[in-house]
This record gives C-alpha cells, sequence and structure tokens, in this order.
C-alpha cells in the first residue's frame, strides 16, 4: 500500500504551481527540505524551482557537474566508529542498512535498488562507482574520548584515535575506505540540530596522517528528532501532523539511516570534495544527496515526504533491505535530470 502524510494531502498540480509560484517570489525556494527551526540553511538561488515541476526535485536551474576528481570506484569498505554509549539493537539495524546496499537479491523497491542510482555516476575514465559496499572494521570509543561535544577538528582527532588505537586499530585504506562516525544520542557536535544532521568530508594529513574520506551522522533521539529524524517525529511549528511509525523501532537510528545513506552516497561521488556537485562554491558545494533530501517518494517536496509503503504494522518504509525495512531519501540522478529512488511510480 503506498502513503503519503494525510494532512496536507499532496497538492494538486494547480494548488502546488500556485504555492510554488507564491513560495519562489517571496524566497529562494530550494528543493532539498528539512524542518529546521528557521529553515535558512540554503539560501541558494541556484536550486529555485521551476513553476511547474514535473519530477522530484527537478529543475532547469540545477546545474551538476564534473570537477574532475576521483569517485570511489573499487570495492566500498565501511568502517564504522560507535562513539559514546550504543545499543547493540541499534548496531543491528545500521549494520543491516549498510549490508543491504549490495545485496541485490532483496525484492523491490530494494536499498540496492537505490544504490544504482549512485552507480550511475563516473569518474573522467568512465569507471562507475563500485556496486558494492561492505562493511568493514568496527571501533567502539565507548568512554567518549574527546568529550561529549565535537567540532569538526575534534572528529578527525577521533578518527586519528580509531586508526592508531594500541588494540585492533582501525585500518588505514585512503582508496576505497570510508570512515563512519556515529556518535550516540548524548553526544553535541558543531552544527547539529541547527543547520546539520550529518557531514562528510576528508581527514587533514596534517592532523590524522592520512587523506581519508569520513562522514558523521548523529543519533538525534534525545536533542532534536523533529529535525533529524522527521518524518517519525515531527517538531511542534508543523502543526497537525502525525509522526511516521518507524520500520525498526527506533526513532533516532530509523532516522538516521536517511542520512547515513545520504553520506555515503555523497562520499562515493565526491570524496575529496572536488568530484561531483552543482553550484559555484567549492567550499559549499551541492551534492547529489543534499538535491533530493526530504525527497523519498514519487510527489514528494516541502514537508511533503512523497509516496511512501505501509508495511501493514503501521510502520512507514520506502525500500527493503536483507529482513529490514528503511526509509531513504532520493538521491540526484544526472541521467534523468530529477530525484528518483526505487520506489518511483512514473519511469
Ligand atoms: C541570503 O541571501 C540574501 C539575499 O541575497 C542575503 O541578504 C543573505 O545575507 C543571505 N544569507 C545567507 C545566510 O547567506
Ligand atoms: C555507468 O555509468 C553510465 C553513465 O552514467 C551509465 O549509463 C551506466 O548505466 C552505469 N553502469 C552501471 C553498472 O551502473
Amino acid at each position: 500500500m503506498w502513503k503519503g502524510f494525510s494532512t496536507p494531502s499532496p497538492p494538486s498540480s494547480v494548488v502546488l504551481l500556485s504555492l510554488t509560484i507564491v513560495l519562489s517570489s517571496l524566497l529562494p525556494l530550494a528543493a532539498a527540505w528539512r524542518p529546521w527551526p528557521q529553515n535558512n540553511k540554503m539560501n541558494a538561488t541556484d536550486y529555485v524551482f521551476e513553476d511547474s515541476k514535473k519530477f522530484e526535485g527537478s529543475s532547469e536551474f540545477v546545474k551538476l557537474r564534473y570537477h574532475m576528481g576521483p569517485v570511489l570506484t573499487s570495492r566500498i569498505t565501511a568502517h564504522t566508529i560507535w562513539y559514546g554509549k550504543w545499543e547493540r539493537s541499534q548496531k543491528k539495524i545500521i549494520r543491516g542498512f549498510i549490508n543491504s546496499i549490495s545485496a541485490t537479491e532483496v525484492p523491490r523497491p530494494s536499498v540496492a535498488g537505490w544504490w544504482r542510482t549512485v552507480q550511475q555516476y563516473t569518474d573522467q575514465t568512465g569507471s562507475n562507482i563500485s556496486r558494492t559496499v561492505q562493511l568493514g572494521e568496527e571501533k567502539n570509543d565507548r568512554f567518549y574520548s574527546h568529550g561529549k561535544s565535537l567540532t569538526r577538528l575534534t572528529i578527525q582527532s577521533v578518527i586519528k584515535s580509531a586508526i592508531t588505537a594500541t588494540t585492533k586499530p582501525l585500518p588505514i585504506n585512503p582508496k576505497s575506505g570510508l570512515y563512519l562516525l556515529l556518535t550516540a544520542d548524548d553526544v553535541f557536535v558543531q552544527d547539529f540540530c541547527t543547520s546539520v544532521c550529518g557531514f562528510h568530508y576528508f581527514t587533514f594529513p596534517s592532523l590524522v596522517g592520512y587523506t581519508l574520506p569520513y562522514a558523521w551522522v548523529g543519533n538525534s533521539a534525545k536533542l532534536c528528532p523533529g529535525q533529524c529524524a522527521y518524518p517519525f517525529a515531527v517538531p511542534a511549528f508543523i502543526p497537525n501532523r502525525k509522526p511516521f511509525k518507524s520500520p525498526n523501532g527506533d526513532v533516532g537510528v530509523d532516522g538516521m539511516i536517511s542520512v547515513i545513506g545520504h553520506e555515503i552516497a555523497e562520499l562515493a561521488t565526491n570524496p575529496l570534495a572536488n568530484t561531483w556537485y552543482a553550484g559555484q562554491d567549492p567550499t559549499f558545494p551541492v551534492e547529489i544527496a543534499d538535491l533530493c533530501e526530504g525527497i523519498y517518494g514519487t510527489g514528494g517536496g516541502g514537508s511533503y515526504t512523497g509516496q511512501v509503503l505501509d508495511g501493514g504494522d503501521g510502520a512507514t518504509y520506502n525500500m527493503k533491505g536483507i529482513r529490514r525495512r528503511f526509509l531513504v531519501q532520493w538521491v540526484w540522478s544526472h541521467v534523468l535530470n530529477f530525484c528518483t529512488g526505487p520506489n518511483a511510480l512514473d519511469i
């Protein structure tokens, strides 16, 4: 069964058209959406909707370009760092998602189907992004080695500690490894909850000794579920909206899954911030998942997720993984020139 939010129902195209005109005359309307308190994160006039939006996120103004850098073409290995206190059940959900990326035997709509859009990106030699994403080594940083409030720089120190640990250090794999720092629900990270739920970058050789692509994603369950676990939690300033029931019974972690998907897709297509992105500003690139944030199904845009699936137990999801279901945002297809995902209805 397909479902979306019941209030408001997806607007008819006529309503959408006039709403879009009204809004775009007031402010540059970003295709990507999250319920930030002031909704002012994006100020990029490059990404306004056209007056008639035929496909999710599509716009003549989106100019996603290749900037000659590398993509991750060989078997991608995700090494996780569990920072702070994590339950076994929480780790299982996240491992289950990462393992599902390459699980092509899972029936549609699948996580592997979602990854196929990412695989369409190539480097200048024409090599596609790897179809394989596997779990690598894991490191537990149970005792908050760098405290409960991290900055972008101390995040790099956490990664350095993990790769230089005297017992079971994480392997150093700059070519096809990515490092996923996952912070527990009592950890604050710079800009968390006000403008980001996660981000990716690469480590600096001067700090860490190597250039390693990494991402941080935080569990927002205690700090800001209405922002970072939306639509499984809804902030008070959006009235009359019931949260969706999360598919794995953990609002914070189910909310993280979409952010982890977002960051892995961008790490694969833009690992060193010089490959695939839109916009003029390489210090504020708009990447393949940024363009589709908040879009989970056909018709999605603004606070409307688009058409998603109802699990029968009342849980909402849009793709299947190995023995689990997940709700993961779509990503931009440079072939189609709009956002797409495995549960798309109309193509
Ligand atoms: C957004 O754009 C407006 C108008 O161009 C500008 O005045 C404002 O400073 C910008 N805000 C940010 C956060 O860049
Ligand atoms: C590789 O990329 C090209 C160009 O985008 C695309 O046409 C092709 O389908 C991709 N191959 C795979 C296996 O995804």
